[in-house]
């Protein structure tokens, strides 16, 4: 029974607290059946400290409140080296001579909730919690549940009385595991595994928290430690020893080792199985110790050196809007500057509009801002109840703030953006690079590097630019590495690409949603391009491959004026297309049909059925009349259904349709 125990808490430990088993669950199942077993043959003989009893006691009714016997006091913060010096500073000032500049010890500082444990001769007896420092709850039940605390200390059986404190905590893999499983049972999760410690610790049902994965890591020995030990160093060696859970360790000489042995926990902070808010630094002789004493409610002889705070508040006092390289529109929020996770934050991004109306945020609202490592800051919160008054809500720019052309939000898209297209010096840059690219216009000889180099100099704007270059082949030549040669070969690349297609040509505009295969779509369904200019929404639905968002964007862009001096520039620069065979609708099958599409189609989405339906020369509209041709009704058809039956509209079901499509 004996070493059945002493193996059951070796996995225990390894299981909740270095979250790194050695055996595989039915292993350990099997162990632990096994001391069931003998202890079931041989209930004289259970021992005391047997792991199948942590599974927790009776409910309780309440917790009871017991008085500290020594007050559970906190400790003092300081958040960089100048004020770690003062520390130590005013530690030396206290001391002679001869204890000046004496060892620390430093240790983690663990995020969870600081607990009382007492042991009488050797045997677990009473767990408090620390409440106001001075009166705190009874929680032996709930904590005797936990994995990796000893219930009885063999080698402290002479000892009448120890009082062991440390924390207790959740390792991250087990609250992890824990909120997944809350989220498939109630969906009721825990904000941070502080909480979720917290939460489980007071549960009055001990068989609750016996279920959760606690750990508690001892830091220190209030009462009954042998006087034999006169450090904090070795107190906790000695608690290592009678079986508790104790962090890592290290004893410093000076600031310098002190700063660096904080440096290292950040580094190694996420690699840890457990959350920590900083270190702790401590005078490591106990002697030391209580010679210093305290000052009202913390300690002199130690201090909390702690993390950067990760969350702050601040407020957010305004809200500007930038436009992305693509024209998107993006709201910043221009904080107050603020120190959070280590640097000062003073912009913060807030994504899209979508989330400012999730957020409901306002300028002047007082926010959280949240950065952890080198993740972005991010708004985790408005604090709504603090809002000053005069606040106004947050709306969408009508015009682009950079070039004043309208700014659209697409229906269903997150993403505002600026309509100015070619003519947004934010998106021009952008524009310029798509345009002559190998797929676009192509214009081999004008490098990227360059063709930014001629923006940045203000030599080209918009891609008309490009082809008046050759105006200034005097300039070009003074530009470093750029010898006459090279501007030969550019100019005549720009002449050679003169010459292209219409399908190119589209392309090359950048229209948002229009690819190559669109392009070559709208090409062919409207052969030239003053058609494609002055075409409504409805015309441009009509092309294969164009859904209604696309035909909207389409359209704005043609609407643009300075998109339509654009092209009117690169005509008159002699760009040019052969005029190409326009796709004889007379010849397709489905010529002059007009389909509607309804209800959910298993094989394919329905702007594919809707493309392909176009491919074959069919219409297709949005709404059943008369003149419907037939109803391609999907799954689920609703009222067009109905409709269609009532108007005699010839109803095609999915696979009638896949056979005329002949897929
Ligand atoms: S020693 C006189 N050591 O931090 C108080 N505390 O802010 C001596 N804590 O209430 C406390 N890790 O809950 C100590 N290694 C550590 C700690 C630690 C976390 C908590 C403890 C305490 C709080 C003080």
């Amino acid at each position: 029974m004996r070493s059945l125990i002493k193996a059951l808490r070796i996995h225990n430990n390894a299981y909740y607290v270095l979250d790194d088993p050695q055996i595989s669950d039915s292993e350990y199942d099997q162990l632990r059946r096994s001391l069931i077993e003998l202890e079931e043959g041989y209930s004289d003989l259970i021992q005391p400290d047997s792991p199948t009893g942590q599974v927790g006691d009776a409910p309780l009714a309440a917790f009871s409140q017991v008085t500290h016997d020594i007050p559970m006091l906190s400790l003092g913060n300081v958040f960089n080296k100048d004020d770690l010096v003062d520390f130590m500073r005013r530690v030396n000032d206290r001391l002679s001579e001869a204890q000046k500049n004496p060892a620390y010890e430093m240790e983690l500082k663990l995020d969870g909730l600081a607990v009382s444990i007492k042991y009488e001769n050797g045997k677990f007896v009473q767990a408090i919690t620390r409440g106001d420092g001075q009166t705190g709850e009874d929680i032996s039940q709930n904590t005797k549940t936990i994995r990796n605390l000893p219930l009885v200390l063999e080698e402290a059986r002479d000892i009448d009385l120890l009082e062991v404190r440390g924390e207790v905590l959740m390792p991250k893999a087990g609250f992890e595991r824990l909120n997944r499983q809350a989220l498939e049972n109630d969906g009721k999760t825990f904000a941070n595994p502080r909480n979720a410690a917290a939460g489980s610790l007071r549960q009055l049902d001990p068989s609750v928290a016996a279920s959760r994965p606690l750990a508690f890591y001892a830091y220190s020995v209030n009462q009954g430690l042998p006087d034999s030990i006169a450090t904090q160093s070795d107190a906790l060696a000695w608690l290592k020893d009678l079986g508790f859970t104790v962090s890592a360790v290290q004893v410093v000489q000076g600031i310098h080792e002190a700063q660096s042995y904080y440096e290292s926990v950040i580094e190694s902070r996420a690699d840890l199985p457990f959350e920590i808010d900083g270190t702790v630094i401590k005078v490591n002789d106990l002697a030391l110790q209580s010679q210093l004493g305290f000052l009202s409610r913390e300690p002199r002889w130690a201090t909390a050196y702690k993390f950067p705070a990760e969350t702050v508040m601040t407020t957010l006092n305004n809200i500007e809007w930038q436009v992305g390289r693509t024209g998107q529109i993006t709201p910043v929020g221009k904080l107050e500057p603020v120190q959070v996770g280590g640097v000062t934050v003073s912009n913060v991004t807030l994504h899209n509009f979508g989330e400012i109306q999730r957020l409901d945020v306002r300028a002047g609202d007082t926010v959280s801002v949240h950065r952890a490592g080198d993740v972005i800051p991010k708004v985790t919160r408005v604090w709504h109840d603090m809002r000053p008054e005069g606040t106004k809500p947050v709306t969408l720019p009508k015009e682009c703030p950079v070039c004043d052309s309208p700014v659209v939000l697409p229906e269903g898209e997150a993403l505002a953006r600026c309509s100015g297209g070619l003519f947004c010096p934010a998106q021009q840059q952008e524009a310029l690079i798509h345009f002559v690219s190998r797929r676009a216009i192509d214009i081999d000889g004008l490098g990227e590097r360059w063709l930014i180099s001629f923006f940045e100099h203000g030599i080209v704007k918009t891609v008309a630019d490009i082809y008046r270059l050759k105006d200034h082949a005097e300039e070009l030549v003074t530009f470093e590495k750029l010898g006459e040669k090279s501007v030969a070969n550019i100019l005549a690349a720009i002449e050679a690409s003169k010459k292209t297609t219409l399908p190119r040509f589209i392309y090359a505009l950048g229209i948002r949603g229009v690819g190559e295969t669109t392009a070559r779509n709208l090409a062919e369904y409207f052969g030239d391009l003053p058609a494609i200019m002055t075409a409504s929404i409805e015309a441009l639905e009509a092309v294969p491959d164009v859904g209604t968002i696309t035909a909207e964007l389409i359209h704005d862009f043609f609407r643009a004026e300075h998109n339509i001096e654009v092209i009117e520039a690169l005509q008159q620069a002699g760009v040019h297309w052969d005029k190409i065979e326009q796709i004889a609708s007379a010849d397709l099958p489905l010529d002059g049909q007009t389909w509607v599409i309804t209800g959910t189609l298993s094989s394919m989405a329905r702007d594919e059925a809707k493309a392909k339906l176009q491919g074959l020369g069919a219409k297709v509209s949005g709404s059943i009349s008369s003149k419907t041709t037939a109803l391609l009704a999907g799954e689920k058809a609703g009222s067009k259904l109905t409709k269609a039956e009532k108007l005699g509209v010839e109803v095609v079901d999915e696979a009638k349709f896949l056979a005329l499509i002949g897929d």
